[in-house]
């Protein structure tokens, strides 16, 4: 992929994600980009109804390997339908959530190991962006700002579940260092922006 940009963002829920892009959003088509907000699982037609089954409270006999292979069908459509087009006709994507949460969630989270990078090799066919932000806030402190807001079925994992996908983060932090910028969420949202601002200004001027 050339022209374009593609920039994720990651976090544990309630981290801050959509507050922060929707910031990114408006800066960046003020200095003149077109930009792309997109979100997974979901992004296309057939991504959506990909993620209200994975999500539904209801599906609770949901093998970990489905929701593996749920999340990463949704991403394949994702890829191909919005993300790879948008970035080769040079616009920047902004995308809530893309891999990474399915290394941190499924592969932490769930214990599947590394099935869940194989399985995604596929999904992704080689669209990795540019520019991660990890919006780093402890599980309770995400919980405590999600509220009352009515929970989807991962989010009504236990508090261990949390804590491992926290952890999975921290890992692929270590591991694409050069990639995944760790941002310290449990500041105020002008602050954080601030930061995701600088590193932001940076890969545009490379
Ligand atoms: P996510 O998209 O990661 O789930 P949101 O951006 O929807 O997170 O934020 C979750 C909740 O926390 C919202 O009610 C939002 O207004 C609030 N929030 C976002 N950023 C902050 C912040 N830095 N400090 C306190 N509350 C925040
Ligand atoms: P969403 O509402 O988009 O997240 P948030 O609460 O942070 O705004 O819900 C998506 C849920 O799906 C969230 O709990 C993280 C989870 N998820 C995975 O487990 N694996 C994945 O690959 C993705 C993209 C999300």
């Amino acid at each position: 992929m050339s022209n374009g940009y593609f920039i994720s963002f990651e976090g544990v829920d309630g981290s801050g994600k959509s507050t922060q892009i929707s910031k990114l959003k408006e800066y960046l088509e003020a200095s003149g980009y077109e930009v792309v907000l997109s979100r997974e699982p979901g992004g296309t037609d057939i991504g959506e109804q990909i993620r209200s089954v994975i999500l539904d409270p209801n599906n609770q006999g949901m093998t970990a390997v489905t929701e593996a292979l749920l999340y990463a069908a949704s991403r394949a459509q994702h890829v191909h339908d919005v993300i790879a087009p948008a970035v080769e006709a040079g616009k920047v994507v902004i995308c809530d959530r893309f891999v990474d949460s399915s290394i941190a969630y499924q592969q932490y989270g769930r214990k599947l190991g590394e099935c869940v990078r194989i399985i995604n090799g596929y999904a992704i066919d080689g669209c990795m962006p540019d520019l991660t932000f990890l919006l780093k806030v402890k599980p309770d402190v995400g919980g405590t700002r999600i509220g009352s807001r009515e929970k989807d079925r991962i989010e009504l994992e236990d508090k261990s579940f949390h804590e491992a996908v926290y952890q999975g983060y921290e890992s692929l932090q270590e591991e694409f260092s050069e990639r995944i910028v760790g941002i310290d969420a449990a500041r105020s949202v002008d602050e954080i922006f601030a930061e995701i601002k600088e590193y932001m200004d940076r890969l545009l001027k490379e």
